[in-house]
């Protein structure tokens, strides 16, 4: 669990996500994508199958954003399957502290790369990804669908 001061929030709490988490985790997810969230039965599979790995953050008590990436133990490498923070708690640098969390956990893991897809007209995700040091790889065409191209980014992981 890392507890940290921010320059917005008295007290802002990061910590792995548990099953309990899985109603405020389907919040955050309707919130930020509407009709294209996760259903639930998706995100008690990511909190119950260990190759998913789940951060979740908090800003005084309220569960405000949660991430997930996948660990694909043999090839070494990690996959952002997921990321939202509630509308009304962005930019204020939540993301970055879940990714950062996480990024940890990768390390520790002794993982190497870190790959996601990320919708071409997704600025704040694509810009967020960026400012952390990933490159973009190239694009996938109609990935979320019809005329909806994804780009591929990937960056390496710090060991811990
Ligand atoms: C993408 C998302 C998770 C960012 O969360 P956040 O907590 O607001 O992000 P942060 O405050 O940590 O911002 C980190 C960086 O992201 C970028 N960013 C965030 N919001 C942005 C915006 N509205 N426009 C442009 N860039 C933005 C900036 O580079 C920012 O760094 P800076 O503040 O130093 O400029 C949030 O917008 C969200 O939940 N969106 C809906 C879900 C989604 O699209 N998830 C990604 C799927 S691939």
């Amino acid at each position: 669990m890392l507890k940290m001061g921010c320059s917005h929030y008295q007290f802002v709490r990061l910590r792995p996500a548990i099953m309990e988490d899985l109603e405020e985790m389907l919040n955050i997810e309707r919130s930020s994508f509407g009709d294209e969230s996760y259903q639930k039965e998706l995100i008690e599979q990511l909190l119950s199958d260990k190759e998913f790995h789940n951060a979740i953050v908090e800003v005084e008590d309220v569960k405000v954003g949660y991430a997930t990436f996948f660990e694909d133990a043999r090839k070494k490498r990690a996959r952002l399957i997921t990321i939202a923070v509630m509308p009304e708690y962005r930019n204020r640098g939540l993301a970055k502290a879940l990714l950062a969390f996480l990024q940890k956990e990768m390390g520790r893991l002794r993982l190497g790369i870190v790959s996601l897809e990320v919708g071409t007209s997704n600025v704040p995700a694509t810009n967020l990804y960026l400012s952390l040091g990933f490159r973009i790889k190239g694009t996938i065409p109609n990935y979320y669908g019809k005329g909806k191209d994804a780009l591929y980014m990937e960056r390496s992981i710090d060991r811990a």
